[in-house]
């Protein structure tokens, strides 16, 4: 009796364990749906339109998530796995937490994507899609994404919190951060150039208004009236959620976050620095300013790269991609 309880508990776990190995991280490239689910690609724009009619902000929010999913362990959908009682994600990380939104777009996605080609498309490849097309659809440039993404079992808050940079960060700081994801000083000036779209919060620009690097005096590098402006917006002790626009076409894709950057109009210290705190970076901003083709092209280059990274951890494709279908074995075993 005992021995047939033994052998039984063994056989659950070997099973679990099979459950819970997932596939490893496969070679990513255009079109790796095209067979498996032909129009994923379709289903997605028409969800990122749905979003935008509903809200024009979604492009820019949902845009954003790239960013935040591919800088913390590669572009695995970590960012939307919702907290378990044995995991702090990423959701309430510093940089995350009552900003990043937008999460029920791409779980509108996914909810599209099941019923057409249940259990194929993975939520890392559905940011991808959808930042792709949030830029399109803003009036910015069009690429072709490449897929084959996994996504992650696990999320880490302490990852996040260590990796993503402070709205306080200085040129030289995001250039060193860059180049540890192997992104050039251009790529970096390229992708702050998201910014033409979306919106931040007072939250991001107080210190910078009212105390910047502890001078307790406003950022010398904005221009007077702008800065009234975000004075106006942002009170000293007002309400942190109260958003502005990072730039002074919020909704259209376009290089004009660059030509507020050159006349010291920027919303962020991490924005406005790029122009004022480093040759290296104001040199393409500069560049960006007077050529919007080149930043298209460039931006893309840096979006593909950014989306190259992968932690090379085993993954698997959510069903849901607030959870991960499997839960790690040892936590099924203490509950
Ligand atoms: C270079 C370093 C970066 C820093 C320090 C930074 C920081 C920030 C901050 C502080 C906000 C406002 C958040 C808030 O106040 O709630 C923001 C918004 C945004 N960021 Fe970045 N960001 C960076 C790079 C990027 C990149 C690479 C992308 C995408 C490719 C991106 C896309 C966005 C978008 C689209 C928004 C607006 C989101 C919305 O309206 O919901 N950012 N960023
Ligand atoms: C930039 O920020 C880093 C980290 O916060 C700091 O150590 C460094 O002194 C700053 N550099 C400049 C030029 O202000
Ligand atoms: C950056 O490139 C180096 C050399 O090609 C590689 O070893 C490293 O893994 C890359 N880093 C990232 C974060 O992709
Ligand atoms: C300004 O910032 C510095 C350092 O960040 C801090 O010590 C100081 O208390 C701040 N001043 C005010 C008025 O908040
Ligand atoms: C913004 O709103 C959230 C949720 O309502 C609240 O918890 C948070 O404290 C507010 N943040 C700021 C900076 O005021």
């Amino acid at each position: 009796m005992m021995h047939a309880l033994l052998i039984q508990f063994l056989y659950l776990l070997f099973f679990l364990q099979i459950k819970t190995t997932a596939a490893a991280p496969t070679q990513l490239r255009p079109g790796f749906y095209a067979q498996t689910c032909p129009a994923a690609e379709k289903i997605v724009r028409d969800v990122i339109i749905k979003a935008m009619k509903r809200e024009l902000r979604s492009a820019a929010s949902v845009m954003r998530l790239q960013f935040h999913d591919c800088f913390v362990n590669g572009c695995d959908a970590s960012l939307l796995l919702d907290d378990t009682p044995d995991m702090l994600g990423e959701k309430l990380s510093l940089s995350n937490i009552n900003s990043l939104r937008s999460y029920e777009v791409i779980d509108e996605a996914k909810e599209a994507l099941e019923q057409a080609c249940p259990g194929v498309i993975s939520c890392a490849d559905i940011i991808i899609m959808a930042a792709r097309d949030a830029v399109v659809l803003s009036g910015g440039p069009n690429w072709e994404v490449k897929l084959g993404r996994l996504d992650s079992l696990t999320a880490s808050q302490e990852d996040s919190d260590r990796i993503m940079p402070s709205p306080r960060a200085n040129a030289s700081y995001l250039v060193d951060l860059f180049s540890q994801f192997n992104l050039s000083v251009k790529d970096l000036v390229a992708l702050s150039g998201s910014h033409s779209i979306g919106k931040g919060r007072c939250f991001s620009i107080v210190f910078r208004l009212y105390n910047q690097s502890g001078t307790e005096r406003p950022d010398p590098a904005m221009d007077p009236k702008y800065r009234e402006k975000l004075d106006q917006l942002c009170p000293l002790g007002g309400d942190g959620n109260v958003t502005g626009d990072l730039d002074a076409t919020p909704y259209v894709f376009d290089n004009q976050y660059f030509k507020d950057l050159v006349s010291f109009k920027g919303f962020l210290n991490s924005d406005q620095t790029l122009f004022t705190s480093a040759a290296r970076t104001r040199k393409y901003v500069r560049y960006f300013s007077r050529d919007q083709e080149a930043f298209f092209a460039a931006f893309v280059e840096g979006m593909i790269k950014m989306g190259d990274l992968q932690s090379g951890r085993p993954g698997e494709i959510r069903r849901n991609c607030r959870v991960a279908n499997s839960r790690p074995l040892h936590a099924l075993l203490e509950t």
